[in-house]
């Protein structure tokens, strides 16, 4: 069994994606913290129960500082340790921008962004000191791609990502590995969304085998895997090699003519850091200038 002795925590886990998580870490061997602020959770936990796994349920919001920790601090009374969080909890306000409030805005950003922040910081401390850690971000498409009537959601997605960039950084000394999974299936956060016909093949049941590949001992760190239907993507924020403009007042005509080649994806690389993506830029510019 592939998480043999470890313990995981998933939000949003009463239904949809989150309870299949769920199940399948249970299933793999994970003792299971199944939270969720509305009332699935319990059901979930039995569940797991039944099939011979143990799993608890912890009803509250990710968003909630105290409630988390207390919930962290009983995975660890109860089950020793915290190896794996997926932050999974989510909800949709959606509306074209024009119309939207910045009510709904901060609120689907407090969900999605602030609720990950707090349950990751909540088990930081207790990973960097068992030098071992997987955290699995929840992004989207719409974070990565765009959609329409989802400015909010697509924001908080893609901060995530944002997320998971640093802390992949910042974690690796101490083994803890930051993905983001980015997922389709048809749950209730998708039932006006997905068309009928699709809806028999995006259960979310056959996104779970990705994050199973995210949490795993052999983990990647800093991947975005896409997965729904049972088909698996990868998604990179990539950089162009680009071109120098001089700097001259015509280095604006010269970006204009030059955007073609700016473009170009021939030769294009996924940075190891934003600080690298700046060395590429002070590479080209001392190579025009002649500074060795
Ligand atoms: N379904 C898709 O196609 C799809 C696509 C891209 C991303 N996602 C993301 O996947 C995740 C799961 O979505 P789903 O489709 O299973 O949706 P869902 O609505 O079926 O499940 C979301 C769960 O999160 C819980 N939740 C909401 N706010 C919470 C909070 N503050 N604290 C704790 N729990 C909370 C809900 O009660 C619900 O049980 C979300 O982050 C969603 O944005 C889903």
């Amino acid at each position: 069994m592939k998480l043999e002795g470890k313990v995981a925590i998933v939000t949003g886990a009463g239904t949809g994606l989150g309870r299949a998580h769920a199940l399948l870490l249970a299933r793999s061997g994970a003792k299971v913290v199944v939270n969720d602020v509305g009332e699935g959770a319990a059901a979930v936990a039995a569940e797991i129960g039944a099939a011979g796994g143990d799993a608890m349920a912890v009803r509250c919001s990710v968003t909630d500082e105290a409630a988390v920790a207390a919930m962290v601090e009983e995975a660890r009374r109860r089950f020793g340790a915290v190896h794996i969080l997926v932050n999974n909890a989510g909800i949709l306000r959606d509306v074209t921008f024009a119309k939207m409030s910045l009510d709904d805005f901060r609120l689907v950003v407090e969900v999605h962004l602030m609720g990950s922040v707090v349950c990751t910081q909540a088990v930081w401390g207790i990973m960097r000191e068992q030098n071992h850690g997987r955290i699995v971000m929840t992004t989207s498409s719409t974070g990565l791609y765009g959609n329409f009537g989802q400015s909010n959601y697509g924001a908080a997605k893609m901060a995530l990502v944002g997320l998971m960039q640093t802390l992949a950084l910042e974690g690796a000394r101490n083994g803890i590995k930051v993905n983001c999974l980015a997922p389709t299936a048809a749950t209730a956060m998708t039932e006006n969304l997905i068309p009928p016909t699709m809806k028999a093949l995006l259960v979310p049941e056959l996104v779970s085998p990705g994050l199973l590949a995210l949490v795993c001992d052999e983990a990647p760190t800093r991947a975005i895997l896409c997965a729904g239907a049972g088909h698996f993507e990868r998604a990179y924020v990539t950089l162009t090699a680009g071109a120098y403009a001089g700097d001259d007042p015509d280095a604006g005509e010269r970006v204009i003519a030059a955007w073609e080649a700016i473009g170009d994806p021939a030769g294009q690389t996924v940075p190891e850091s934003g600080g690298a993506q700046i060395q590429q830029e002070l590479a080209s510019a001392a190579r025009a200038r002649n500074i060795a």
